[in-house]
């Protein structure tokens, strides 16, 4: 899939760096041939004297990106390897899982190709980590000494703000110590990385690895978020749908948040269901078949909703109309159980009929929800 080259090294063999103490710097870049051999002159300045450092580059790039790092390389005194992904998976993310896997050092430092952010932070990136017996040490530009300066214009950094709170809310106790979860700059032990279960979808690989490796001990260094050294960002319009799916994938891995958004997609479903309804008689159908029909309509709008925005990550196992069909059992089964249900709680338990039909209601949809998780959703 990628193919891997290192680039000569003048005076470490590949095999003497990577060792407790020394660093892996991870950087994924895409079109970056104007900036990577200043990045690197960065790094040569102020990190090896340091700390042992190698430097690993995950590139998507269609540029000459590549052979301008393997040019620039030459003139370094540690280790630089460029893995190029010819299928990229999972975008910026999905380059730095791969990196990290990559990586020889037990600290990974990573950083954008693009000198934003300060290469003579990497060792004190290490270094508080080692201190603080921290696993995560996130670059932020958001505690005193920080600040977002390379952020261009009052619409990014209102989105960036916005995007910041949104997330933080979401997830108030895995980010409970973490000012700036977006940071693209940060220190992390790869023994503490288990990058098979990490869904990397984007930018936001921080979030993913805070939320999913959920590090013990975190801390934080301030960093200045510099102006970019050439080009323009490459992030886009469909990068922030992205990072809504990633936000909804993230929150959908706690078994209590996809009940709850099971439930709001299941309530939506009246709509079209209602819809329908009103539709079909309207025809001159009689009610009852009517009613059976326009059911399948909430079906279908809930299917489509649950399939993109809870399971998207669990379709693999079965095919689309088998789901479909799965899925449409189960949500028939949940009308033709009810009744019964209900007459079961009032005769055998002496409930009021508004009590037996609420606790009826909430039976099934238990059980539909843990009936589509485990006969849809599951291998
Ligand atoms: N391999 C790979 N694949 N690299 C990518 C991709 C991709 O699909 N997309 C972007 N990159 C690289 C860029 O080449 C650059 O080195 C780095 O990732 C960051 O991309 P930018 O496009 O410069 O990002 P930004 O400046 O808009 O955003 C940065 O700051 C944000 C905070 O405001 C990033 O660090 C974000 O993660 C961060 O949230
Ligand atoms: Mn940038």
């Amino acid at each position: 899939m990628s193919h891997e080259y290192t680039a000569p090294v003048p005076d470490i063999r590949e095999d003497d760096v990577p060792e407790p103490g020394a660093v892996t710097i991870v950087v994924p870049t895409f079109n970056e041939s104007a900036n990577v051999r200043q990045l690197l002159r960065q790094i040569r300045e102020s990190v090896p004297r340091r700390l042992p450092c190698e430097v690993v580059f995950v590139d998507d790039s269609t540029d000459d990106t590549p052979e301008v790092i393997r040019d620039a390389a030459k003139d370094c005194p540690f280790p630089v390897t460029v893995l190029h992904r010819d299928e990229p998976v999972g975008g910026l993310g999905g380059a730095v899982v791969e990196g990290i896997r990559a990586a020889g050092s037990d600290w990974v430092v990573v950083m954008d190709g693009d000198c934003q952010h300060p290469p003579s932070l990497v060792p004190e990136l290490v270094a508080t980590g080692e201190r603080a017996g921290a696993e995560l040490v996130v670059a932020s530009r958001y505690i005193e000494g920080g600040s977002r300066a390379g952020l261009a214009g009052g619409y990014r950094v209102a989105v960036s703000k916005g995007a910041t709170w949104l997330t933080k809310s979401l997830f108030p106790r895995r980010l409970h110590r973490i000012s700036d979860p977006m940071s693209g700059f940060f220190a992390i032990r790869r023994s503490t990385v288990s990058a098979d279960a990490l869904k990397p979808l984007g930018y936001k690989i921080l979030l993913e690895l805070a939320v999913r490796s959920r590090p013990e001990r975190v801390a934080e260094v301030p960093f200045v978020f510099q102006d970019r050294y050439a080009g323009e960002s490459k992030s886009t319009a469909a990068e922030g749908a992205r990072f809504l799916r990633h936000l909804l994938g993230l929150r959908a891995a706690s078994p209590v948040a996809r009940m709850i958004g099971f439930g709001l997609i299941g309530l939506t479903g009246f709509l079209p269901n209602l819809l329908a309804l009103w539709a079909l008689t309207r025809t001159g159908l009689h009610y009852l078949p009517a009613e059976i029909l326009a059911n399948q309509f909430g079906v279908a709008w809930n299917f489509v909703l649950i399939e993109h925005l809870l399971f998207r990550d669990r379709r693999a196992h079965r095919r689309w109309w088998d789901r479909v069909g799965r899925f449409a059992l189960l949500a028939n089964a949940d009308l033709v159980l009810r009744i019964p249900l209900i007459a079961l709680f009032v005769h055998r338990f002496g409930m009021g009929a508004l009590s037996a039909t609420a606790l009826a209601l909430v039976t099934t949809f238990v059980l539909r929800f843990a009936g589509t998780e485990a006969l849809v959703y599951l291998p």
